[in-house]
């Protein structure tokens, strides 16, 4: 197939309630809809959702919402789980034949000649099994992958959530994609804040919570702003560039 230049969005941490009400203060439907609305978003090739698409426990009425929406799109979607999320009750709203394994959802999807990448965060971990798979089906592929996961797999510089819910087996991870030649850049989400990591000869973009921002200069949580945030990226031949938007406070 012709390669050509991709364009994703990613959507990440909506924590989605049960019901219309608000999380937090925040009307969390209204923010997702903005994001998925944005002019930014229009003629996507992929949508990408990593994780945390229920706010608390796995809420079925969250999954529901999203899964309604996106019903009519002929975007295709890809879909992980954060740590509020759970795979089981993920998979009776949405498309997981073929991605889960063992109770982990991590996949390998093909789009325009290119192959994007997809990790199990949802313990906080990313598992051995998982990380061997991804170095040997990586190593299938002629040319650059890239690969989405919830949590970051290094400290961000965010004095909150890298204290409290960073990646557990950061080390581990971290030497495992170094191995990974043809693996420059890495989208997580997660900690509620933008920022770009590089650890070694790799990139790691945080992409913002469309739920809230969380202040990253506060040890205790913080919130710095109620305006959703999403990430756009463009990859061609020779290129990646990506974009991270941000709505007016509602
Ligand atoms: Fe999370």
């Amino acid at each position: 197939m012709e390669k050509k230049v991709l364009k994703i969005g990613q959507i990440s941490d909506p924590h989605i309630g049960e019901n219309e009400c608000l999380v937090q203060g925040i009307d969390v439907r209204k923010n997702f809809l903005a994001a998925y609305n944005s002019e930014s978003m229009k003629d996507l090739d992929l949508l990408v959702l990593s994780g945390d698409l229920a706010n608390e426990d796995a809420e079925p009425g969250a999954y529901s919402f999203i899964a309604n929406l996106l019903k009519g799109s002929k975007v295709p979607v890809c879909v992980i789980p954060g740590n509020h999320d759970d795979v089981k009750v993920m998979g009776k709203f949405f498309d997981l034949e073929g991605r889960v394994c063992d109770g982990k959802c991590y996949y390998r999807y093909d789009i325009g000649g290119r192959s994007i990448f997809f990790l199990d965060s949802a313990d906080g971990t990313v598992s051995d099994k998982q990380l061997s798979w991804l170095e040997s089906e990586a190593a299938k592929v002629e040319g650059e992958i890239i690969l989405f996961l919830h949590h970051p797999p290094c400290y961000c510089g965010h004095k909150f959530m890298d204290m409290k819910y960073s990646m557990k087996n950061i080390d581990e991870v971290q030497t495992a994609l170094a191995r990974i030649k043809n693996l420059k850049h890495i989208f997580v989400g997660h900690y509620h804040f933008e920022k770009q990591v590089e650890i070694g000869n790799q990139i790691v973009y945080v992409t913002p919570s469309t739920q809230m921002q969380i202040d990253p200069n506060q040890s205790v949580f913080c919130l710095s702003s109620a305006a959703p945030g999403w990430r756009v990226i463009e990859w061609g031949e020779n290129f990646l560039e990506s974009k991270v938007y941000f709505s007016r406070t509602p």
